[in-house]
């Protein structure tokens, strides 16, 4: 299902014109539709029945605090990698005790954070961290509620950038390792053992995968609880993908219902969180890009827009394919094929290659399935303003964030004394 859709050969979010949308914020901008979100949401939520459970939206995907709020009104809950994502989630009314934080290289002042803010879970990924997070908590005179996040070295059969759950990943503990981790904590005075956590991936487009992780995961489960060990929760990751360029994900259902036949396989009814990014946000949201120029030379053709890989990353970091289309279908010239390029000053600012497109200066192009990891991978390189984003909710078109200006580039900045 779209929400992003023509109507009389105009593109549309939700009932709302892109071109209308353009004319007011400006371009570039990112436009979401909270029905797309909700959506989204509420089918992987349903997909579980009655079965215990709880939807922790990975924030890093799309973190505005308008977004957020829309999911913890919902009742999400939120996975997060740092303090700044755990305030976010505070300022958008998200309930603490519905937070797993996850993530390498906690430092103290977070984990004092976290903590202080009744997290339900502090995912450590090492037994390091577990030291640390033993002694923040005494610090404080309370108690960390943790999992482990574990690496059953399982290939999620993606992109290498987003595979975590390899042996040579950074991320997680190894399995043996992880035994051994859960026997010291149970044994720490601040420490209560939660759950286990396992994320192996991003952009994963089989269910097989997960239902072999989660194997090795339950045979763990059943191993702990054998020394006593009782875990009460299954934070089972993200990962599932969404359809880019015509890939046939699983759908929320047969997601969910691998992990339900893998859990009554082992005979085995605890409750499961979920940390789910880009299935919620990826195809909620678009990016919306003006020509500037088109430009021919020997073996190409160019539409220069105004987007660069400051404000869409994907495609030059991963290779990663995003549907570009006009705004307006009703062109009156011919098409051709094109690279669309940004202005950044680097050969990689490319937002898509060799795309048939009817296109002429000034003509609206938007960037689709940029819900997820696209503004909030955004960035100032070139000295470039970040673009506004807008939510579309029916009839109305908000302002979710301005678009910078330029006092905001050199916030913080200060220029040496005179002499
Ligand atoms: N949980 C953890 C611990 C994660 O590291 C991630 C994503 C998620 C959940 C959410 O995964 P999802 O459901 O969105 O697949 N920037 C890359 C994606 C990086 C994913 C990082 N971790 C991209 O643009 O494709």
């Amino acid at each position: 299902m779209s929400f992003f859709k023509y109507h009389n050969g105009e593109l549309r979010a939700e009932n709302i014109s892109l071109s209308k949308v353009a004319e007011t914020i400006g371009t570039p901008c990112y436009v979401y539709s909270r029905a797309a979100f909700e959506h989204q949401w509420t089918t992987l939520d349903s997909a579980f029945g009655d079965y215990p459970h709880t939807i922790c939206y990975a924030v890093k995907a799309n973190s505005n605090i308008a977004i957020l709020n829309v999911l913890a009104r919902l009742g999400s809950g939120f996975d997060v990698v740092s303090e700044g994502e755990l305030r976010r989630v505070l300022a958008a009314g998200g309930d603490p005790s519905k937070v797993v934080f996850s993530g390498v290289a906690k430092s103290v002042a977070e984990l004092e954070f976290a903590i202080s803010n009744g997290v339900r879970s502090i995912n450590i990924e090492s037994t390091a961290e577990l030291e640390r997070v033993q002694t923040v908590a005494a610090a404080l005179n309370a108690t960390a509620s943790i999992a482990f996040r574990v690496n059953p070295d399982v290939d999620p059969e993606t992109h290498p950038y987003i595979s975590t759950g390899m042996d040579k990943a950074k991320f997680g503990v190894p399995m043996e390792a992880a035994f051994a981790a859960y026997q010291r904590a149970a044994e720490l005075p601040n420490i209560e053992v939660h759950g286990i956590a396992c994320h192996i991936g991003s952009q994963i487009t089989k269910t097989s995968p997960f239902s072999d992780s989660l194997d090795i995961v339950l045979t763990m489960v059943k191993r702990l609880a054998s020394q006593g060990i009782q875990i009460k929760q299954l934070d089972l990751g993200g990962g599932l993908g969404i359809d880019y360029q015509g890939e046939t994900p699983p759908t929320a259902q047969e997601y969910v219902n691998a992990m339900l036949d893998g859990v009554a396989a082992h005979g085995i009814d605890l409750p499961i969180a979920i940390e789910p990014g880009r299935y919620i946000a990826g195809n909620s949201g678009v990016m919306l890009t003006r020509v500037e120029y088109i430009k021919h030379n020997e073996s190409k053709n160019f539409a220069i827009v105004d987007a660069g890989m400051n404000d869409l990353l994907r495609p030059s970091l991963y290779q990663a394919f995003h549907a570009i289309l006009p705004v307006n279908e009703n062109s009156n010239v011919e098409k051709s094929v094109f690279d669309v390029v940004g202005p950044v000053c680097e050969s990689a600012d490319v937002l898509g290659y060799d795309r048939e497109l009817a296109v002429q200066a000034d003509d609206l192009l938007a960037v689709m399935s940029a819900g997820a990891y696209s503004f909030s991978m955004a960035g100032n390189y070139n000295s470039r303003l970040r673009p506004a984003e807008v939510l579309i909710d029916g009839e109305t078109a908000h302002i979710i964030r301005q678009r910078e200006e330029f006092d905001d580039l050199t916030r913080g900045e200060s220029l040496l004394p005179e002499q």
